[in-house]
């Protein structure tokens, strides 16, 4: 094996596919003159073509993939003290927006492997406060949703999907983010399509579309002949600009996602067998599109775990992140201390009896944190680079193992 390559990153044009594409609708904005979404074309024809990719009736895009969870949450009319379930294991953008509608947060746990949240965890935190819950495919792995949309109708509960690292994932054939009443997805420099910042909501339903529309351009109704701030809602617009990139990017989505799974599938094969390391496991029924490649460390065998590992592969020229997130949302100072709207403790304040959680209380979390080392991974990741990684990994693994059975105070 060559020593000398170079992964792709996400972060810079090794990782990611601008070209011709965007560049000339690029150019077409600029020549328009018209900069302001509402105004132009290319917004309005990424969710066109967006929508019909997934299947949805509307899209609408917003600034960014927080301000699609805000949408989705402010377009279901979700209000003060309502209990939102939603994991702990996630992007604070999928958690603040609920605080932002006066809303609550309620953990679920996740399970240790794919660190999704499942039915049996949601329905533990469910209460008579409950309006919805956020179903988020962590790592573009879907959650299994056929108990989970099973629960929400016996107990009447919303779904709403957070599919920002989820892009034509599927779940039963059908894709990701059409499950739920509504569906956010992000457009971030490092999701499978990006404009640098943006998002969207998904739907099937003409209300939430107009209340999404209207909610994200400060509830004012430019479709209405006689137009309104209609309710309080906030600026959350798309730019041309970016709806430019969005657009170009929508129309090479399929063939990244697949080559994106095909090449993925090549490491899992490759990494089959390695002992120590396991991929995330996918369900049988669904397909993952690898917003990053998961594995499992079994620190029984890998001394020190996911953090020697990634310290080991760094050296190897393998960049990870051991662990995903630090630690769950919930032991965030935001969430430790409820730093939230002035000295108000709002929305807590409404709650009475808001639990103070702790990692024990989560088991799934607290293992599969502890176990969980994440890849980068892009559109631009080949064969060579899935072969370059398997080895590395088997490499480290070997090394901590070496230096682990050498007699203490004897190096090299
Ligand atoms: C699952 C999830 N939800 C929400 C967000 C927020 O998206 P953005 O960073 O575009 O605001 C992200 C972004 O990383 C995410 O991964």
């Amino acid at each position: 094996m060559s020593t000398d390559v170079v992964l792709p990153s996400e972060r810079d044009a090794s990782g990611r596919s601008f070209g011709p594409e965007e560049r000339t609708l690029l150019l077409e904005v600029l020549e328009s003159g018209v900069l302001f979404g509402p105004n132009g074309t290319k917004v309005r024809a990424f969710e066109a073509e967006i929508a019909a990719l997934l299947g949805t009736r509307f899209a609408r895009a917003v600034s960014s993939g927080s301000a699609a969870v805000h949408t989705a949450l402010a377009a279901l009319d979700i209000g003060p003290g309502e209990e939102i379930i939603t994991t702990p294991i996630t992007d604070m953008g999928g958690i603040s927006p609920i605080l932002y509608q006066g809303a609550i947060p309620v953990f679920a746990d996740v399970d240790p492997e794919t660190l999704n949240i499942t039915a049996e965890t949601v329905a533990q935190k469910i209460s008579n406060r409950t309006r919805a819950v956020i179903v988020t495919h962590l790592f573009g792995n879907p959650c299994d949703m056929d108990p989970i949309m099973k629960l929400a109708t016996e107990r009447d509960i919303v779904l709403l999907e957070d599919a920002a690292q989820a892009y034509l994932a599927e779940y039963r054939g059908r894709y990701i983010g059409t499950f739920g009443r509504i569906a956010a997805f992000s457009l971030q420099q490092t999701k499978q399509i990006t404009c640098g910042e943006g998002g969207f909501v998904a739907t099937d339903s003409d209300r939430l579309a107009r209340r999404a529309r209207v909610w994200a351009d400060k509830g004012w109704n430019y479709e209405s002949e006689a137009p309104d701030h209609e309710f309080l809602g906030l600026n959350y617009r798309m730019s041309e600009l970016q709806g430019a990139v969005a657009l170009a990017q929508v129309r090479k989505l399929t063939a990244m996602v697949e080559h994106r799974v095909r090449v993925a599938e090549i490491l899992r094969q490759r990494l089959d067998g390695v002992a120590g390391v396991r991929p995330v496991p996918v369900l049988d029924h669904a397909v993952a599109t690898y917003w990053r490649f998961p594995l499992l460390v079994d620190s029984e065998i890998v001394p020190g775990g996911p953090a020697a590992l990634a310290g080991e592969l760094k050296s190897l020229g393998v960049w990870s992140t051991p662990n995903y997130i630090r630690y769950p949302a919930f032991m965030c100072r935001q969430f430790r201390e409820r730093v939230t709207f002035g000295q108000s403790d709002y929305p807590y304040s409404l709650h009475g009896d808001y639990p103070q959680e702790r990692l024990d209380d989560f088991p799934g979390c607290k293992t599969g944190l502890a176990s969980v080392l994440v890849l980068p991974w892009t559109e631009r990741h080949n064969e060579t680079h899935a072969a370059f990684i398997a080895e590395r990994v088997t490499e480290a693994i070997d090394r901590l193992v070496q230096d682990s059975s050498r007699p203490p105070g004897r190096s090299g």
